[in-house]
């Protein structure tokens, strides 16, 4: 049984040499300097590059094959075209942002029940960055993405469990269709949490128009936030100091917020 990438070794009944090649590749949290080298190689060296658009964005500079743009509409159409061309013996590249195993499983199990050579790139993720912001340790926390699609019942209620045990501090990536920051302080205040549980909010990390914060919970049911954010509910096992995001943390209250 092969685990992990399975890397150089062909799944049953398929030579390598017959088949192509399908990366799932983490491109980082935006900036391009946080692509690694690994990504970078792959890119440049696939016959087809596929990701969305933002994603793609990132790397347009590197691809030397054909660049396929995702949509929500096109997804499986791309996908069945990389299929065809792996099994043409293409080498296939397919962007994801950040790291694909921070909340891309969806996508990434999908990829894999429909090509057969496929291999996960780690890449930094946008939580990675957020905790190197906020000095948080991955050990001292517990992740929790809300950005799937189906039930979400289970993920609300471990997040509940978990900061009323307050013990880690909770990193959670809302559900930009309907699950965002102030839904998720109205579901937690609503259950019994206090209003004055402190949060720290991170946007468009690495972006043009990054920001980071500190508030109450409460501030955040009245603030509008975009997609790219990252909400971290403070625990007591290691955040009870004040914590400096790189030397830079800015403290706004729902007035100041936009
Ligand atoms: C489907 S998940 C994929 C996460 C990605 N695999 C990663 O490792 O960053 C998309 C969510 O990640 C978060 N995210 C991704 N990039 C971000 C960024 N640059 N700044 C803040 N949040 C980001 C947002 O919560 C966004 O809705």
């Amino acid at each position: 049984m092969v685990i992990g990438n399975g890397d150089r070794q062909p799944k049953e009944g398929v030579e390598m040499t017959d088949v192509g090649e399908v990366w799932i590749v983490g491109i980082g949290p935006g900036d391009p300097e946080y692509l690694t080298v690994k990504a970078m190689k792959l890119i440049e060296e696939a016959d087809y590059v596929a990701g969305f658009k933002q994603a793609l964005k990132v790397v347009e500079n590197m691809i030397k094959g054909k660049a396929l743009v995702m949509d929500y509409a096109n997804e499986d159409e791309v996908l069945n075209f990389i299929a065809s061309q792996e099994r043409a013996g293409k080498k296939c590249v397919i962007c994801c942002y950040g790291d694909p195993n921070f909340s891309d499983k969806q996508f990434v199990e999908k990829i894999k029940s429909m090509c057969k050579n496929v291999k996960v790139v780690p890449g930094i993720s946008s939580v990675q960055v957020a905790c190197a912001e906020a000095g948080l340790a991955m050990e001292e926390s517990l992740f929790i993405t809300f950005h799937k699609s189906g039930s979400i019942d289970e993920e609300k209620e471990e997040l509940l469990r978990a900061v009323k045990e307050g013990r880690r501090s909770v990193i959670v990536l809302p559900r930009p269709w309907d699950f965002m920051p102030k839904d998720i302080a109205r579901f937690l205040i609503d259950n019994g949490v206090s209003k004055d549980l402190e949060v720290m909010v991170f946007e468009n990390l690495t972006l043009r128009g990054e920001r980071a914060y500190v508030c109450k919970l409460s501030d955040l049911l009245s603030a509008e936030h975009g997609d790219l954010s990252i909400v971290i509910l403070r625990g007591a096992s290691r955040l009870n100091d004040v914590v400096l995001l790189n030397g830079s943390l800015r403290t706004r209250h729902a007035n100041e917020m936009s």
